[in-house]
């Protein structure tokens, strides 16, 4: 079975074919970051349009990759939430649209779950079970996964996502869009020890997150010091330090606690390199190994909902001829 994947949910077009034996075919991404950085943040509208605008040739892109044509394709996945509403229903109507042109079925994938498969897309995957850490924009869960559809969420964020953390502290520094490579960059000059920064929520036995308190001590910080030489860079790697420390902290938990040996990192958030080097090296020690998708699927990609698409439609689940779009939808 041959899978064509669309993600449309924030600011990245993506469209990909994955075929149930022969793997990834193709996949095309357009991002739309220049379209949004001079309004420091996405604007719905704008990428609703430019969604329109990319769809069609992003998949005329990737058909030609795969070399195949419309007509070879056997389903359609798309994404159907959580995210804006505007740009969902973009994907959702093509992929709607397509399928029934085609009269292949389609299915409406959960963002969240494309982004938790998205390791599995890699030559030397985890095998179940296995603990997910997503951190993206929108979302900080931590996840066991006994098998595809089958999770148990484990913790998440009560306030903002890890991702929107980092996106709010680098506008507040005054890093530009998008904020979480920015920072990250930013950090490389500072001292991550300089001042010092809270790890939210590791004193107390869970496995919940919270990181607004993190974004308000950041603040007084840069209120306090912006005029010390050096501030920008040493508050930007010492909250990275404090995000990364306090994940690593909450995975570690998560995997005594699950006795899982492996551990999967995925979502935006999963592309930053300090993250990655600290929970390979604290599954090193602890010994449980830590996987991740390769950096250009952590973030926002239609190869992932091709892939959790291909899973749904070869399990026989269906839906009704209707466009189903859910801005906020619980995994
Ligand atoms: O998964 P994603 O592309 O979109 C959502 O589903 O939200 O994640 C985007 C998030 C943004 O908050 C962005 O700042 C963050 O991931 N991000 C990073 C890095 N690359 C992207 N955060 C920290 N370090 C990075 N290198
Ligand atoms: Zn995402």
């Amino acid at each position: 079975m041959r899978v064509l994947g669309i993600e449309t949910s924030c600011d990245e077009t993506g469209i990909a074919i994955y075929d149930g034996e022969r793997g990834l075919l193709a996949h095309a991404l357009h991002s739309q970051v220049d379209l949004h950085a001079a309004y420091g943040g996405v604007v719905p509208e704008i990428a609703s349009r430019d969604h329109v605008r990319k769809l069609i040739p992003l998949l005329d892109t990737c058909l030609a990759e795969a070399g195949c044509e419309r007509g070879d394709i056997d389903g359609v996945a798309y994404t159907a939430g959580p995210g804006l509403i505007g740009a969902l229903l973009v994907g959702a109507s093509m992929g709607r649209a397509l399928a029934t042109a085609l009269d292949v079925p389609a299915v409406g994938v959960h963002h969240m779950e494309g982004h938790l498969l998205a390791p599995l897309l890699e030559p030397d995957p985890p095998p179940f079970p296995f603990v997910a850490l997503l951190v993206s924009g929108g979302h900080t869960m931590l996840i066991e996964v006994t098998d595809i559809g089958r999770y148990r969420l484990l913790g998440e964020t009560l306030d903002d996502a890890a991702g929107e953390a980092f996106d709010k502290t680098a506008k507040l520094l005054g890093l530009g869009y998008p904020g979480g490579p920015a920072l990250a960059r930013c950090a490389t000059d500072g001292r991550p020890d300089a001042y010092r920064f809270p790890r939210p929520m590791t004193d107390r036995p869970g496995l919940d997150f919270s990181f607004s308190g993190l974004k308000t001590h950041t603040r007084n910080l840069w209120a306090e010091r912006r005029d010390s030489p050096g501030a920008q860079a040493d508050i930007a790697a010492g909250f990275q330090r404090a995000v990364v420390e306090t994940l690593v902290i909450k995975c570690r938990r998560a995997m005594q606690e699950t006795r899982c040996g492996h551990l999967i990192v995925s979502g935006g958030v999963g592309a930053n390199l300090e993250l990655r080097e600290a929970l390979r090296r604290a599954g090193e020690k602890a010994g449980w190994q830590a996987h991740y998708p390769r950096i250009e699927f952590c973030t926002d990609n239609g190869a992932m909902i091709a892939f959790a698409g291909y899973h749904r439609l070869a399990a026989g689940e269906t839906e009704p001829e209707r466009i189903f779009a859910r801005p906020r939808w619980p995994m």
